[in-house]
């Protein structure tokens, strides 16, 4: 049996108050599963914040390590399609909400969550990603199937945050032509670096009104944080555009009517990361570490460790966050 003690950071529920802390763990603290990853790195996601907070419906039992990524390198494998050295990453299913996860330095999971890394990929540019940059792809690829670049402006909002900044850096990267919008004036220079042509400020979109539909503007829109802004981006939807929600940060409602779906034929695409089929997501990683891989990869993110995440998680739950933020668990 292993009894290697190892670092992860540990949410434990005292009287409903979820306190958090650096911890050692051993490898019997692990759930089962046939692969046994050392963790390299990590990345911070909305989720994984909902989870370090006490959120139920993300994480039921306490204690518990969260963290829905991880990427690193096999230890031991009961699958005979992985290998000792192998590579990895590890991104939703159940990691970090139920199964303890990324934010510690070993993780015990089933090889059927388990991607190979391309071999155009570091471990480093996967969490760059991480579920935020993977996200933002699924919804490119959506957006993709029926949009072309020179179809339109395509909107993306909540634009400085992991899944909002990644989408537009492959967008740019792939030719489309991208209107952020934000609530964060400080941070136009970050989002035209990114690739945005033109900023909106979040109050534009805010108010939808009560009209059904708006003066159709977009080609097509990636969605992060739902309520009136999803609502405005459907309602300007030209016809045949195409939109995709993956959030909720502004609110979980959307009131509309049938109109812009009816007389435009826009579609709304819900993202999933959390269960993208394996098939699909291999192909997606390959996409990510090719073709679409923004040049600015390494200017997105900030380099954090397992101490240093408290204050990014108040910071994220605050709406403050920009980009992505890279967890290194490398350190002893
Ligand atoms: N469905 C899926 O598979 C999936 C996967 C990943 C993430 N998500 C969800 O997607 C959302 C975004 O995730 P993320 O990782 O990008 O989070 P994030 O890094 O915290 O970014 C969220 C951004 O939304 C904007 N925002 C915050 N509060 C807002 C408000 N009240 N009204 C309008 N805009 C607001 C802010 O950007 P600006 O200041 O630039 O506006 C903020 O930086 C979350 O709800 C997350 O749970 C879903």
């Amino acid at each position: 049996m292993h009894t290697k003690v190892f670092k992860a950071l540990v949410v434990e529920e005292k009287d409903q108050v979820y306190v958090r802390a650096i911890k050692n763990r051993t490898m019997d603290q692990l759930p089962d599963g046939d692969l046994l990853i050392r963790v390299a790195y990590s990345s911070l996601n909305y989720k994984d914040v909902l989870s370090a907070i006490g959120n139920k419906g993300v994480t039921q039992k306490y204690p518990h390590t969260p963290g829905i990524d991880a990427a690193g390198t096999v230890v031991h494998s009961d699958d005979s399609e992985f290998n000792k050295g192998d590579t990895v990453i590890v991104t939703g299913y159940d990691l970090g909400m139920n199964t303890n996860g990324g934010f510690g330095q070993y993780i015990r999971v089933p090889s059927a969550w388990a991607v190979k890394l391309p071999t155009e990929l570091t471990l480093k540019e996967a969490m760059i990603y991480g579920t935020a940059g993977f996200t933002a792809g699924i919804s490119v690829a959506k957006l993709c199937e029926r949009v072309s670049p020179d179809a339109g402006e395509i909107v993306v909002s909540g634009a400085t945050g992991g899944v909002g900044s990644m989408s537009i850096a492959i967008l740019a990267k792939l030719g489309y032509r991208v209107v952020a919008v934000t609530g964060k004036p400080a941070d136009y220079p970050f989002l035209r670096q990114l690739g945005a042509l033109r900023i909106l400020p979040r109050e534009a979109l805010q108010d939808s009104g009560r009209r059904p539909l708006l003066k159709a503007q977009w080609a097509g829109g990636i969605d992060t944080v739902g309520g009136p802004i999803l609502e405005n981006i459907i309602k300007s939807t030209s016809p045949l555009g195409v939109v995709t929600c993956c959030g909720n940060v502004a609110s979980a409602d959307l009131n509309l009517t049938v109109y812009p779906f009816i007389l435009r034929g826009v579609s709304l695409v819900g993202i999933d990361s959390q269960n993208y089929p394996m098939p699909s997501r291999i192909d997606l990683w390959q996409k990510l570490a090719n073709k679409w891989k923004p040049e600015m990869l390494e200017e997105l993110y900030v380099e954090k460790t397992l101490e240093e995440l408290d204050d990014c998680m108040t910071r994220m739950l605050a709406g403050k966050s920009k980009g992505r933020i890279l967890v290194n668990l490398q350190q002893e």
